[in-house]
């Protein structure tokens, strides 16, 4: 029997493998943490009235998105920096992702060169910060262009940097600072550090932000990584038009949870729109996208509604999808198991979530995802 049963299991062993500051980037949120909890706190909120005796063999957990159909309604969330928390993260997580046929986001402040992954898998998405300057913006969206990504991400909940002071209290901070207190830590995590860390230095050298400009950024230990990101807090709407203007593929907005927010989304011509207060790493007390949910569906007409944040479980995304969701993104979990087992490790989450839907929804007394509608839930 595999030691890993749910989702939940990968961050226990993801947690004994890593130094602390590096589990703490990954599982921590902005200060109390209160959006964090909110995001899973707020599934508790509505139970099932499930149908019975329906002849439920031949399911199908298959969802239709933006013209293509995916095996499973859920997808990887982009998550920077996964390179140094799992050897060859991004390739883990993509591979993973195209051999599910489920979409997978490379992020924007990852460490693996977009075209690299883009090779790995044609048909992973691009998640991207905006830089600050105009001219930057469309040589990043030249890039992207270029390298053949399909779906761009947007991600706009970043106005300004998030108070991650429970990364700092743990020892983490980018540019990575070498204190006794981290080196302690690496020296009594022998596996990330000849595992990940040497291996990755043998192979692919120091590091580097991959993705944030038209070439490559800063090295994640250099001491100008922070400035080489710039200044973004004058971003507004018409740089959005801007890159709708430049980008013809498929235009994605994440970070939206104001329903005048998302309807401004649609009127500039988005494709679709990713709820999430960023799984409680940018303004803490943030709603949890499920709480606005409902009322984001009913301004978006027929923009896709998506959504992120403390899903887990089958159940989780089948409340979303009862709600109106039209597609759920899963974050940490995904990364933890590449940490533990790289592909495999994410392989088999994605498997485990696969197979909560399948249940679920035989248990709920249906046969496809077309069928769940908002009578399947009761507010408790
Ligand atoms: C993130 N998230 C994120 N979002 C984004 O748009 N670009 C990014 O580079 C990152 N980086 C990142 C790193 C790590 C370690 C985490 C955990 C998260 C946010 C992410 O895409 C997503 O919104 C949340 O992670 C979803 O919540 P769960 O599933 O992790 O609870």
């Amino acid at each position: 029997m595999s030691r890993y049963l749910c989702l939940d299991d990968f961050e226990a062993a993801a947690k004994s493998r890593l130094p602390h500051p590096l589990f703490t980037y990954i599982s921590s949120a902005a200060e109390t943490s209160s959006s964090l909890r909110d995001n899973r706190d707020v599934f508790g909120k509505w139970g099932f009235v499930p149908r019975v005796l329906r002849g439920v063999s031949g399911r199908s957990i298959s969802c239709d998105l933006l013209g293509k159909t995916y095996d499973a309604p859920f997808g990887i969330a982009p998550m920077g920096i996964s390179a140094l928390m799992a050897y060859d993260g991004d390739h883990a997580l993509t591979r993973a992702a195209a051999s599910h046929n489920i979409p997978m986001v490379l992020s924007g402040s990852s460490l693996t060169p977009m075209e690299a992954v883009h090779e790995a898998n044609p048909d992973s998405w691009f998640q991207a910060y905006l830089p600050g300057e105009d001219d930057k913006i469309l040589a990043l969206v030249d890039r992207v262009k270029r390298t053949g990504f399909k779906t761009l991400v947007l991600t706009v909940d970043t106005a300004v940097l998030a108070n991650r002071e429970n990364n700092l209290r743990a020892g983490f901070s980018t540019p990575l600072r070498l204190t006794p207190k981290t080196l302690w830590q690496f020296a009594t995590h022998p596996r990330w550090v000849l595992g990940t860390f040497a291996r990755t230095l043998m192979t692919k050298g120091m590091p580097h932000f991959e993705n944030s400009y038209a070439t490559r950024g800063a090295p994640i230990m250099a001491r100008n990584v922070m400035r080489d990101f710039g200044r973004k807090d004058h971003l507004n709407w018409d740089h959005l038009r801007l890159i709708r203007d430049h980008w013809q593929g498929k235009l994605i907005v994440k970070g939206v949870l104001a329903a005048a927010d998302v309807r401004e989304v649609a009127k500039v011509g988005c494709d679709a729109v990713v709820l999430s207060n960023h799984g409680g790493r940018q303004l803490d007390g943030a709603v949890s996208p499920m709480r606005v949910l409902p009322n984001a569906v009913s301004v978006a007409g027929n923009m896709p509604v998506m959504v992120d944040g403390g899903f887990r479980r089958g159940t989780d995304i089948l409340k979303a999808l009862a709600l109106g969701a039209a597609f759920v993104f899963v974050g940490r979990p995904f990364l933890y198991a590449a940490v533990v087992d790289g592909e495999r490790g994410v392989s088999q989450a994605v498997e485990i979530l696969k197979s909560e839907l399948h249940r679920d929804l035989g248990l709920l007394g249906k046969t496809t995802l077309s069928e769940i509608e908002a009578d399947i839930l009761m507010t408790h």
